[in-house]
């Protein structure tokens, strides 16, 4: 590959970057849905440019998903790259330094939504591929690229293609960078996902709302029965209130914990530069890493119910909603997790009010695999340009096609350049710009070192298919 690639392009690289980052696809506001079309469009066009004979939409019944083919290598290894080119909303806008789908460059980072979740990392790997043509040199590698544009709000179209077509994922190994380093200087790969059960829980005590004089004390107020219920699914201790939770999970292995206290993590700086809070919360038994990636959360993302405008209205709300989840790890299934919920609200709901449990979405957590030789593959790129080989960390978030990816058999590398403070999801998500030049290389690297490794075809997988 052309190590100098990255360095030399730097201000093109920007400018491509940033008219991609610019495009507002944001996958669960309807209003988005021809923006993230475009940025799919923009993909197809940016592949057909690097010379893909191969770059197309497949629709879906939401947004499309980009699917290319480099040119063919007869009889070289086969890599799936899988990214996603959708982002989170924005709110709270006012939170933001420059505006999120205005890229803006402060000190050494690139400040957008998306940024580095995950279109930063699905260009970052584009400039790897196209650092590895580097003229007619190219490594023997045969690149399929799958980038979805849902997953953010539960990746629906994608697990559909894959059910009815499930030979786009036979591959020697798939590659997915939508993680991060552990620590700046700490490269990582990812062996395990927590699942999500996502649900909106409604409430109703009256068939109106009402004078808070003229019936208060008296008549039922939904947002107050709504708060006493949430605050009764979770001990101030950090336990939920869902016993069976814990009694199905299974505990991360004695080996497992003894490598993550190995990892360089230190509580204080964690709290003031990443959660930038006062305090931890969360069971106290427990390390924060293990909370973090070994058990189970119930959290409370909205409430909204009665009168929020501004002034005065003195009123006793009839109805009252909150939108919940809770993040799932090993031995934790989300339908199963859903019945429990629905069951713990409806015995927490008093007789004089009504509730409903709707579960949006769901996803189950993952264990990956990382013993098929593609995992040295990549921690020797790593190490070959920043020094530092990769460490086995779990994610507390989730990706919910992961599973989908590895079921032809192929090992799923998770990885990725995000740093633990460039705030994904959050106003002012950035990607350090280092980390992106870097990147090109070690990616670049990986390709060729994947292709002269001839491929290490993952243990389900037929070597002669
Ligand atoms: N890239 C994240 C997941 C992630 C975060 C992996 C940090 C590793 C480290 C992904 O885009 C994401 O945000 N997923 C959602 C999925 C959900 C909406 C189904 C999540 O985890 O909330
Ligand atoms: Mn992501
Ligand atoms: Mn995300």
């Amino acid at each position: 590959m052309d190590y100098t690639f990255a360095e030399r392009e730097q201000s093109r690289l920007l400018d491509e970057l940033t008219d991609f980052l610019s495009i507002p696809s944001i996958s669960t506001l309807p209003e988005h849905a021809s923006d993230c079309r475009r940025s799919a469009e923009w993909l197809v066009a940016h592949l057909q440019g690097l010379g893909c004979p191969v770059a197309t939409l497949i629709e879906t019944e939401g947004h499309p998903i980009v699917w290319a083919e480099s040119p063919r290598v007869i009889g070289a290894p086969t890599l799936l790259i899988y990214g996603h080119y959708d982002v989170q909303p924005v709110d709270p806008l006012d939170e933001w330094i420059s505006p999120p789908f205005t890229p803006t460059v402060r000190g050494n980072s690139l400040f957008a939504r998306g940024a580095v979740d995950d279109k930063g990392q699905v260009y970052c790997l584009l400039k790897a591929y196209e650092a590895s043509l580097d003229g007619d040199r190219r490594p023997p590698l045969n690149i399929n690229f799958i980038i979805e544009g849902e997953e953010e709000h539960g990746g629906e179209g994608i697990e559909t293609l894959l059910e009815r077509e499930p030979e786009r994922t036979k591959a020697d190994a798939v590659l997915v960078a939508d993680s991060g380093y552990f620590a700046p200087g700490w490269p990582a790969v990812c062996t395990g996902l927590r699942g999500l059960c996502y649900a909106e829980i409604h409430l109703q005590t009256l068939e109106r709302d009402l004078h808070s004089g003229g019936y208060g004390g008296v008549a039922p107020n939904a947002v107050e029965t709504l708060v006493r219920l949430l605050s009764r699914l979770k001990r101030e201790s950090g336990w939920i209130r869902i016993p069976k939770l814990y009694t199905a999970l299974e505990e991360p292995s004695k080996s497992e914990r003894k490598s993550w206290k190995r990892l360089p993590f230190d509580e204080e700086s964690f709290l003031r530069d990443e959660v930038t809070g006062q305090a931890l919360t969360g069971i106290k038994e427990y390390s924060v890493l293990e909370r973090i990636w070994a058990l189970p959360t119930l959290e409370i993302h909205g409430i909204s119910g009665g009168f929020t405008g501004v002034g005065a209205k003195t009123v006793i709300p009839a109805h009252a909603s909150a939108k919940v989840s809770l993040r799932l790890v090993p031995g934790l299934t989300y339908k199963k997790v859903g019945r429990w919920l629905a069951r713990a609200v409806e015995k927490l709901t008093p007789s004089w009010a009504a509730v409903e449990v709707r579960l949006l979405h769901g996803t189950n957590p993952v264990q990956l695999d990382t013993s098929a030789p593609v995992f040295d593959v990549l921690s020797e790129a790593f190490e070959a340009v920043v020094g530092r080989p990769t460490v086995s960390i779990r994610s507390g978030g989730s990706i919910p096609v992961i599973p989908s990816l590895g079921a032809e058999g192929a090992p799923v590398v998770l990885t990725g350049i995000s740093l633990p403070d460039d705030g994904l999801h959050s106003p002012n998500e950035k990607i350090d710009l280092q980390q992106l030049w870097d990147g090109i290389e070690v990616f670049g690297r990986f390709f060729e070192l994947f292709a002269a490794s001839g491929g290490n075809a993952g243990p389900d997988l037929d070597p002669e298919g």
